[in-house]
């Protein structure tokens, strides 16, 4: 089994399923007898009969019974996905167009979902903009993502492997392309991955060499995780917007108030550039629009840290 839930919501949907078969199948078998055996040439004379208290007390016990099981069924599996355990692990999860970020309980900020096997997850789900819907098939869970609303969910992953996560939930134009995955993976693994991604988020070394942290080490994920990645290459590779790569300390031409100028990339430059995208464009990419990004200050100096170290 894939998840927690599976059990419960594919024995509630197969209750169902198999109901509304095994109905669908008797009225139409009925159907057909009652047109062949009461056909004008078998039976010529029409006779009207008036009430059957036996026949409508069974049609009208009968069905509310069905529907009382499925209700029961349904309610059962809901309850359960409305109980969250105590010691399920906490993942802040925002919603965005068009993307999924996650902050896990030791700061650590990633675009796709990492999980233990066997333990509870938890997400609490806010949105920066409009409802969206986090919805994730393979474990039959989905939760509207309200601003000013704090949705909760959880889940529990019972097998090692890739899970899809989509908006169910139409927000803009890009909505189908809020895609993210669950990556479930061994507790020993998870533990590992943890810890090791854990390093990049302790607080950056003031200065280099003295701390455990280089500056900007963060880079690669803020950069996916704000949606940087869309536009920006960091391999020198043209996307739709310049490469960070070998930016910094390099002359750029650039186009202000419709005039062209060569500039020196320094920092400031860089840092113009994210937080006024529309003051200056570089040449070539003068027609394109930057999205304004919501950061902090500290996740500003990592992204121009790291895409000053792309040399
Ligand atoms: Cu977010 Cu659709």
């Amino acid at each position: 089994m894939n998840g927690v839930f599976n059990s419960s919501v594919d024995g509630a949907f197969i209750f169902v399923i198999s109901i509304s078969i095994a109905i669908l199948i008797g009225v139409t078998v009925a159907m057909i007898y009652f047109v062949i055996r009461y056909h004008h040439t078998r039976h010529t004379d029409a006779k009207d009969i008036h009430g059957n208290v036996a026949l409508e007390v069974t049609w009208t016990v009968i069905p509310t019974l069905l529907v009382l099981g499925m209700f029961w069924f349904g309610f059962k599996g809901y309850e359960k996905m409305r109980a969250i355990p105590d010691d399920a692990m906490q993942v802040e999860t925002v919603g965005r167009m068009w993307s999924w970020q996650f902050t896990y309980e030791n700061g650590i900020m990633t675009d796709t979902l990492y999980v233990p096997v066997g333990r509870p997850v938890a997400l609490n789900l806010t949105s920066q903009d409009v409802i969206h819907s986090f919805y994730i098939p393979g474990m039959r869970v989905k939760k509207d993502v309200v601003p000013g609303v704090g949705n909760r969910m959880w889940f529990q992953a019972e097998s090692s492997k890739e899970f899809d996560v989509f908006c169910a939930e139409y927000c803009g134009d890009q909505h189908a392309y809020m895609y993210t995955k669950v990556v479930a993976l061994q507790p020993a693994d998870f533990d590992a991955w943890y810890a090791e991604e854990g390093k990049n988020w302790e607080p950056a070394a003031k200065d280099e060499g003295k701390g455990e942290r280089k500056p900007g080490s963060r880079g690669p994920m803020l950069a996916r995780i704000k949606g940087c990645v869309a536009c920006h290459s960091s391999d020198g590779s043209r996307l739709i917007g310049p490469s960070f790569k070998g930016v910094f300390g390099h002359e750029v031409t650039v186009i202000r108030d419709g005039e062209e100028m060569t500039i020196t990339a320094d920092e400031e430059y860089i840092r113009r550039s994210i937080l006024q995208p529309d003051y200056e464009k570089v040449k070539g990419y003068e027609n394109l629009v930057m999205t304004q990004i919501e950061l902090t200050d500290e996740e500003l100096d990592e992204l121009v840290a790291y895409i000053k170290g792309l040399q």
